[in-house]
């Protein structure tokens, strides 16, 4: 069974997404543990819902980033994770936490990349004035919003789209992809040959 440790850092609608899959039987995973940098948030209440370990680590209590990161990892490889999934983790990745985990770690980005990486970028995609937007799931390597990409969904951006209507609109398609990426991650589907990820049949 693979193990999932999911990074968090706020709502966890995305980390809902994969529960939902698991519990329908869409996805056989399991979510060992999931770790969220700001306390309180509701990531944390969902995971505990279901019975799911939810561990804190939160930043702010670290002098510095390298020892907050050896408690993540710390944190992931004390539950056996196999594959790390960033769902709504604000923080930056280090370089060393990325290779600890090369191939192993997952992140999922409201915009089909490689347009538009960062933070804001529904509201970008809106002042850019592009008529498709969308979500990717995409391999996480050293670089922000860069790594090999998985499986992307496009969505129409409609004349009278606020951010959040297309936030909305978007969102309804991370949380197919999501889960269906790790899917296909677990049925070892999944194959990296330098930028391009092959899927499998
Ligand atoms: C999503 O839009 C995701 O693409 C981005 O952060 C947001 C997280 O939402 N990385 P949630 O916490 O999963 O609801």
């Amino acid at each position: 069974m693979l193990m999932i440790g999911v990074l968090v850092s706020g709502r966890g609608s995305n980390l809902q997404a994969m529960i939902d899959a698991i519990e329908a039987g869409k996805l056989k995973a399991q979510v060992a543990v999931v770790i969220s940098n700001v306390p309180g948030v509701m990531a944390l209440e969902r995971a505990k819902k279901h019975g799911i370990k939810a561990v804190v680590v939160n930043d702010r209590e670290f002098s510095d980033k390298s020892s907050y990161e050896k408690e993540i990892i710390r944190a992931l490889e004390s539950n056996s994770v196999d594959l790390v999934c960033l769902a709504g983790y604000m923080k930056l990745i280090s370089p060393e936490f990325v290779r600890h985990f090369k191939g192993r770690m997952m992140n999922i980005h409201p915009a089909l990349l490689p347009a538009f990486p960062g933070l804001h970028v529904q509201k970008k995609a809106l002042e850019h004035g592009v008529k498709y937007s969308g979500a990717t799931v995409h391999f996480v390597d050293e670089g922000c919003d860069t790594g090999p990409i998985i499986i992307q969904a496009a969505v129409p951006v409609l004349d009278d789209d606020t951010e959040e209507t297309l936030s909305a609109r978007i969102l309804e398609q991370e949380h197919k992809i999501y889960p269906e990426a790790i899917r296909l991650y677990a049925e070892g589907k999944l194959k990296i040959e330098g930028r391009r990820v092959k899927i499998g049949k």
